[in-house]
């Protein structure tokens, strides 16, 4: 269980985090979203231990992590946004420094770094040079080297950036696993539908405080109801945009083509899913029904314009 409890930083006047709290359990993902300069940088280095907080505390499984031991930072695996790989030397050669540091006995090692190879996906790579591996090869790498320890709290600022789609999807891919193995993961973003599909836990933060946290499905629910759906069916798009007409919580319907509609809806997860059900019953054939991604951006930028009036 990670504790985290009215953390703050100041920078002499100026305040970059300002009272954050919030609780994780093992298998949470959070997605930690703020625009540049909200503070997750700062609130990710005190969870690291390597920021000092003015104000507050963070405990991992009653292990306090704010007061810079080192046995906190054996629980702790920390992706920095920017990070340097030291060039001279073979992708296994770098894991093994690593998991000398972090105190595993010589004789796991070996088995260790072909673990966590498997896991990013880098096994093909163990031999070559970390300096002639590409961009999002290098990022796989870090997040590797974060792993050979079994920390049970990771913690991953913007893990993302830089990378193409493919390669996205292969981190999104991993976060998972990272969850299903029981971790806790803090992913950092300025991108919410980047995070919303893998997330279980969305944090918003804006000028160092922490606006909205919960379920992707709270926060929506609880900060604006109103949203869009889009349903894609394979035929008769007009007729299911007249079968939804005056059904609960449908407050228009837009045709944008031949099978694909627009639905402005206003209403609970559960009439939500319920509204599937009933095309589903009404027999239309359903290819996709979404909520539009383009609707969490919008979402975002409620949340933290709120935050500045
Ligand atoms: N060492 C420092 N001294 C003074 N101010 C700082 C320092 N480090 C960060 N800040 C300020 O604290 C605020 C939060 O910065 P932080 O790096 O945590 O933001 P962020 O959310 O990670 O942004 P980004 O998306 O750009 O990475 C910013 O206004 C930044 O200028
Ligand atoms: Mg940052």
């Amino acid at each position: 269980m990670l504790v985290v409890d009215g953390l703050r930083k100041e920078y002499g006047q100026f305040t970059a985090v300002d009272g954050v709290s919030f609780q994780l359990k093992p298998g949470d993902i959070m997605g930690f979203i703020g625009s540049n300069g909200a503070g997750k940088t700062t609130t990710i280095k005190m969870l690291a231990t390597l920021l000092e907080p003015t104000l507050g505390r963070a405990t991992l499984n009653d292990v306090p992590l704010t007061e810079g031991l080192i046995d906190a930072r054996k629980l702790i695996g920390y992706m920095p946004d920017f990070f340097g790989l030291y060039e001279d030397i073979r992708v296994w050669e770098y894991l093994e420094l690593f998991a000398s540091i972090y105190g595993v006995p010589k004789t796991e090692r070996p088995g260790v770094i072909d673990e966590v190879l498997e896991l990013t996906d880098l096994g093909f790579k163990k031999d070559a040079f970390a300096k002639s591996l590409s961009r999002g090869m290098q990022q796989r790498l870090c997040l590797a080297r974060c792993l050979v320890h079994d920390p049970d709290l990771l913690l991953l600022d913007e893990p993302a950036s830089g990378l193409d789609p493919r390669a996205r999807a292969e981190l999104k891919e991993l976060v998972a696993e990272l969850g299903r193995m029981g971790k806790i993961v803090i992913v950092s973003s300025h991108i919410l539908p980047e995070l919303a599909d893998f997330c279980n836990v969305v944090g918003i933060i804006e000028r160092g405080q922490l606006l909205a946290f919960g379920s992707v499905e709270e926060i929506i629910s609880g900060i604006e109801q109103r949203r869009m759906i889009e349903v894609k069916v394979l035929e008769r798009a007009n007729e299911a945009s007249m079968f939804l007409h005056g059904k609960e919580g449908v407050v228009s319907t837009f045709l944008m083509g031949a099978s694909t509609l627009k639905v402005e809806f206003e209403g609970s997860m559960e009439s939500q899913a319920q509204l599937l059900a009933e095309m589903i019953q009404g027999g239309f054939l359903i290819t996709e029904f979404r909520v539009d991604a383009a609707d969490l951006e919008d979402l975002f930028m409620k949340v933290t314009t709120g935050a500045l009036n």
